[in-house]
């Protein structure tokens, strides 16, 4: 069954399928992939911790789509390239190429001269050490501390930075790996990973069967251990934070079933997770086979493993089903979030997922009011733009929102079949918002007439702000929290009565969102001293409680605050909290620069980038 399935959606994507994606127009990618496509990629790279370089081959197989094409050209970005050959006849040959100038979004644009139609080229090539795509890390910002970290952060537009490629999400690649690194290191990749288990000799291969889009091509290296949760799920992690990540992820597979009830089977075989030094810039990143995560979700009590559902729905939305450009970044993200949150009501109950809504909407809300009009429109225009600079949470929570409203509108057995009919048909293909919304329209809409008009469906997709009726979920555990909330504000409710609660960890992010920005000092102290949230060790709780005190000039966190941005290089925490001390007073600039100073070589080049910005201006 699974076999001939397989067979049968590799001849689809390789006879029709993915033809016409070769059309996409994507604005930040120089990838003539109209004339030619690289269906399959080698990399032949070895791993130097000290030049902070990836040095060796990539050999591009190639399909040529038009004829009279005699180039092929790639993405790059600050790479030297050493030499390009080709395979003619029976041995290969030097080919003439042409580096071209380097353009801050989109790096330099790799031409080379290919009037023979090759199947196969070479490039040889060293990286940057400061490649955009790429993190070296020293012993000291791991959690052994005895041995170097590497990571690549391919999405959006890095993946040129340590491989000359068609770097557009509109196209697909197959690709295998020869890695060496120093001995007792391991590398992981996004992909099989399983000839090199019980072995750190620093010879590695990889094998990826399945094609995917060149960001989420992925390698990781560093002192790595491998601990099993289940016969499809295991996790990698340095030695000393293994057993605390495998307790706090043990839901995994219950996860994936509750996927695979939902949109039909996990196509990737394994899937395991890598967990990261705190400096990685995200959450977590979505490498097929391989979600990246950081350690600031390992809370302790499973309150922030949502990240967790979050990375594994891409699997089926993003992954399998791919946006065509980074202006269709919705449907990877907002599909995501919408089966992220169908995942954990399955797994973790209604409420909790009613509530990671509600925080979803806040934050959602929150960035409405501070963007631009254009930067709310889910198909998002990006004008030139980097993708990075574009980031918000418009199409992860509108984009959630939007099916909410359908799923609401259609009523979940129809909402549901759609998805999945909608995940099989696109599946290893790319597509394009105005894609989507025809399938939408044709499978979904004109199907059953008169519940949603296709006017409604144009309005989420294409207008700016929130449509009136979009979904407002409430949670009753909040209606509460709110509750006890304005009577201790209100002086009614003494601090030692809101004490009798015990809240959840979101209870308490709820409470931290609503409390009013100009809290008094007064009041901060009483916070502290019955709840001790200073110490509290849950990421996001410090976070929220961090930017608080910095806004009601509670200073008392001076000390635990400098150690959070010193050993934390997630950019969604860090940036705010940069920015509000920054825009708080001349005084805690200084100190907030004092802080960058030290810390800034240690954060990943892109939240160098933000962070560089609010310093300079
Ligand atoms: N794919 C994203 C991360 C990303 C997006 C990297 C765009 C570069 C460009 C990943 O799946 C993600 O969304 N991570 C979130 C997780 C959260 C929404 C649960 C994060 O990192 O915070
Ligand atoms: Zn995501």
């Amino acid at each position: 069954m699974l076999r001939n399935f397989l067979i049968r959606s590799f001849l689809t994507v390789g006879l029709f399928a993915s033809t016409w994606a070769y059309s996409v127009t994507d604005e930040v990618s120089y990838g003539n992939i109209r004339d030619v496509v690289s269906t399959h990629l080698h990399l032949e790279l070895s791993v130097d911790f000290k030049a902070k370089q990836l040095t060796g081959y990539v050999e591009h197989q190639l399909n040529w789509q038009n004829k009279a094409a005699n180039k092929l050209v790639l993405d790059t970005r600050d790479l030297t390239i050493e030499k390009v050959t080709f395979f003619s006849g029976d041995n290969w040959k030097q080919a003439n190429f042409k580096l071209f100038p380097h353009d801050d979004v989109m790096g330099s644009k790799l031409s080379i001269d290919l009037a023979k139609q090759p199947d196969k080229v070479r490039i040889y090539y060293t990286t940057s050490p400061t490649a955009s795509g790429l993190q070296w890390l020293t012993p000291v910002q791991t959690a052994g501390k005895k041995a170097p970290f590497m990571y690549s952060q391919s999405q959006a537009i890095h993946a040129r930075s340590w491989i000359p490629v068609q770097d557009t999400p509109a196209m697909r690649v197959t690709y295998s790996a020869h890695i060496q690194t120093p001995k007792n290191l391991l590398a992981v990749m996004s992909a099989d990973n399983s000839k090199n288990l019980n072995k750190k000799d620093g010879d590695y291969q990889f094998q990826m069967p399945q094609a995917i889009p060149p960001y989420l091509i992925a390698i990781g290296v560093g002192d790595l251990a491998y601990q099993s949760m289940s016969s499809q799920t295991g996790v990698y992690a340095e030695p000393s934070i293994l057993a605390s990540a495998v307790a706090e992820f043990d839901d995994t597979q219950a996860m994936i079933e509750a996927n695979e009830k939902l949109y039909d089977e996990y196509r990737w075989g394994q899937y395991d997770l890598l967990i990261l030094p705190p400096a990685f810039p995200f959450g977590g990143m979505e490498n097929p086979r391989l979600s990246f995560i950081t350690p600031t979700v390992i809370a302790g009590d499973k309150s922030l493993v949502n990240l967790i559902a979050h990375e594994l729905a891409h699997s089926w939305s993003g992954n399998l089903v791919t946006n065509a450009t980074w202006r269709d970044l919705w449907l990877n993200e907002g599909f995501t979030s919408y089966v992220e949150n169908r995942v954990m009501e399955e797994v973790f109950g209604e409420e909790r997922a009613v509530m990671e809504q509600w925080l979803g909407v806040a934050s959602l809300k929150s960035d409405l009011a501070d963007l631009p009009k254009n930067d709310t429109i889910l198909n998002l225009p990006l004008n030139g733009r980097d993708p990075d600079d574009a980031f918000s949470n418009v199409p992860y929570v509108k984009g959630q929102l939007f099916l909410m409203y359908l799923e609401e509108k259609f009523g979940r057995e129809k909402f549901d079949a759609f998805v999945k009919q909608y995940f099989n048909h696109f599946a290893f293909q790319s597509l394009t918002t105005a894609q989507f919304e025809a399938y939408l329209n044709k499978h979904l809409i004109e199907k059953h007439p008169g519940v949603v008009s296709k006017k409604k469906v144009h309005e989420w997709i294409h207008k700016p702000g929130m449509t009136a009726d979009a979904p407002d979920p409430q949670s009753d555990a909040f209606a509460k929290v709110k509750q006890k909330l304005d009577s201790w504000l209100s002086g009614e409710l003494a601090i030692d009565e809101l004490k009798k609660n015990d809240w959840s960890v979101h209870e308490w992010l709820y409470f931290l969102e609503q409390l009013p920005e100009d809290l008094s000092k007064q009041n901060m102290v009483l916070l502290d001293n019955t709840f001790g949230l200073t110490k509290s060790s849950n990421s996001e709780i410090s976070f929220a409680w961090y930017m608080q005190a910095i806004n009601s000039d509670y200073w008392v966190v001076e000390q635990p605050l400098e150690s959070y941005l010193s050993s934390i290089g997630r950019r969604k925490f860090i940036v705010p909290l940069y920015k509000a001390l920054a825009n708080h007073s001349p005084e805690r600039k200084k100190w907030a620069e004092q802080i960058y100073k030290k810390a800034r070589s240690g954060y990943h080049p892109l939240a160098q980038g933000s962070i560089d910005e609010i310093f300079i201006k």
